[in-house]
């Protein structure tokens, strides 16, 4: 199934690390030909806006600007086909920007099957000159390319898009191409110096915009964007966590009916926002496995199933198998075979405490949306492979599961909102994103006990800091590293030739760029001198300064 394959790595070079245990399943659903659920549930597409993607890189953050407020979207492709975009029921459609002039031989355009429909269109950027040049509009390439800030003036029409904007606004602008001529029953709403027509408007809720509504530098952009859920396309606000709470459960309900699922647990908050929906919904039929590789942070395998036990009581499954993961990393240095061989034993384990529960008909994983619609935008399928965050190991064939994804149509913000609408810590809610190998691909080198436990102090000196300084929610993740370098030190009157320990802190949105925090001196002062004091061995601390692109967030 090479293709198949290429799609599911690039899942996880964008996925953040608290889906590994799924990731690893991924690959057993592969191998045992296991059938992906499709398909929202019913009651969400209830007040639906479907985005056609024209390529922009804002894309998905369209749709995340239309769910932060309230309203259910989903992407597609501009192409998609008419069943796929009328089965989801939608109230109106968004145009997404993209590359291409629409006067170009092969420009991507919107099917008609969409304004036979009747329904509001925003278009956005490419997606206005779309709409003036399908409707009969004139776009031609402007003088000159307009590239960021500009200040946007309204024009004297009025339009139920313009509520709330005041007279002059700065938007984001990124276009080469201007209206000519608007199309029947159009007219101009808003300029900048560059563009005469920066906002256009029908009487049939179709607008246009030449800049991002969805980039923050657009002051007014959430505004407009609310303006046409709410005004143009009379949308109420019903994508709520209780919503998807209430329909979710429902939808599993049907979909597993009687039959015995199985979750693993990661300790992140993907996957117990997966057990905890799926526990509410079917109970008793729910076995969680949490298996300990041995590469964990300290304390964190009694942590998180004292947590489970403490908030939820339900049917765990510890399985504690640090000496085969560590047996099988023995003397072995290369980052790539590091991976292979933890999702190898895991798959092993998972699969030998499977067969010891008997009859299983469900598999439920933490897949998110960003990770769905990765693996079906073709573009990514040639992404270079930076790393394998899959780790090929391969059930028997005999081991079959359905897939059950309840959280498949959610962004990260939403599973935590829901996470908390269902009750779990916050601890649970918030915690950072750990991949899948752990502290395997954080020790340069070969993995001892010795340098996990030199790792583990370090890193434990780490988060106290960063919590106590309520720096944890500020950056997306922070961790420490042994680099495998020895440097000369000096403590008291001695020499010393100890192991480096860096730290590693970065801010991101989506862990695919990522750039290194601004932490505090005085932070990073007391971080040193508690390692250096507190960790056996280790005789210096730096800091890693790097962004991604291009490091990578994890050294290996
Ligand atoms: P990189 O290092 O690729 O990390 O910039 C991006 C995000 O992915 C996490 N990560 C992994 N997660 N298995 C996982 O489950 C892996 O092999 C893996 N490698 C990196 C990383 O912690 C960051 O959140």
């Amino acid at each position: 199934m090479p293709e198949q394959t290429a799609g599911m790595e690039s899942r996880r070079i964008a996925a953040s690390g608290d889906l590994e245990v799924s990731a690893y399943l991924e690959i057993a659903e592969a191998k045992a030909g296991a059938q992906p659920v499709t398909g929202a549930p019913s009651a969400l597409s209830r007040e639906t806006i479907v985005i056609l993607d024209f390529g922009s890189q804002y894309s998905l953050l369209i749709a995340r600007r239309v769910r932060e407020l309230n309203v259910y979207c989903e992407l597609v492709p501009f192409d998609a086909p008419q069943e796929q975009v009328a089965a989801l029921r939608p109230r109106g459609f968004i145009f997404s920007g993209g590359p291409a002039s629409v006067y170009e031989p092969n420009a991507p355009l919107a099917p008609s099957y969409i304004y036979e429909m009747g329904l509001p269109v925003l278009g956005i950027c490419y997606g206005m000159q779309l709409l003036a040049h399908q409707l009969g509009g004139r776009v031609a390439p402007g003088e000159k390319r307009e590239y960021g800030h500009a200040l946007l003036h309204r024009g004297v029409d009025s339009n139920a898009i313009l509520q709330n904007l005041p007279p002059t606004s700065q938007v984001w602008m990124s276009h080469g191409d201007r209206i000519e001529e608007l199309p029947p029953g159009f007219r101009p709403l808003a300029y900048t110096d560059n563009s005469p027509v920066a906002i256009m408007g029908n009487d049939r809720g179709m607008v246009g915009l030449q800049f991002h509504p969805e980039v923050a530098h657009t002051v007014y952009g959430r505004e407009l964007l609310r303006n046409f859920l709410y005004q143009v396309c009379g949308c109420t606000g019903a994508w709520t966590p209780s919503n998807f709470i209430a329909d979710s459960l429902s939808a599993i309900r049907e979909q597993v009916g009687e039959g015995k699922v199985i979750c693993a647990l990661s300790g992140g908050v993907d996957s117990a926002v997966v057990a905890t929906l799926m526990n509410q919904a079917v109970g008793d039929q729910l076995t969680c496995i949490f298996v300990n590789n041995g590469l964990l942070r300290r304390e964190e395998a009694e942590r998180t199933l004292d947590t489970f036990h403490r908030n939820l009581l339900w049917n765990i499954r510890y399985v504690d198998a640090s000496s085969d993961f560590l047996n099988n990393l023995e003397g072995v240095t290369d980052p790539e075979e590091k991976r292979k061989i933890v999702g190898e034993t895991f798959i092993r384990v998972f699969e030998s405490e499977a067969r010891k529960m008997g009859r299983i008909d469900f598999l439920a994983q933490g897949t998110l949306y960003p990770d769905v619609i990765e693996s079906t935008t073709a573009e990514h399928k040639a992404t270079a492979k930076i790393k394998n965050h899959h780790n090929v190991g391969g059930l028997p064939s005999d081991m079959r599961f359905t897939l059950v994804e309840p959280l498949r149509n959610l962004f990260k913000d939403e599973v935590r909102q829901v996470g908390h609408a269902l009750g779990l810590p916050e601890e649970m809610v918030w915690r950072q994103p750990f991949p899948g190998p752990g502290l395997a691909i954080r020790i340069i080198g070969q993995i001892t006990r010795e340098r996990l436990e030199t790792l583990r102090a370090a890193d434990w000196v780490v988060m106290d800091e960063i919590k106590a300084a309520n720096y944890y929610r500020e950056v997306a993740q922070v961790f420490a590293v042994l680099p495998g370098v020895r440097s000369v030190g000096v403590m008291g009157d001695y020499r010393t030739y100890g192991e480096v320990v860096a730290i590693r802190a970065i801010t991101t949105d989506d862990f695919m760029t990522a750039d290194w925090a601004r932490l505090p001196y005085d932070l990073l002062a007391r971080i040193s001198n508690r390692i250096v004091n507190e960790v056996p061995g280790v005789n210096r601390v730096v800091y890693d300064i790097s962004s991604k692109p291009p490091g990578t967030v994890e050294w290996e």
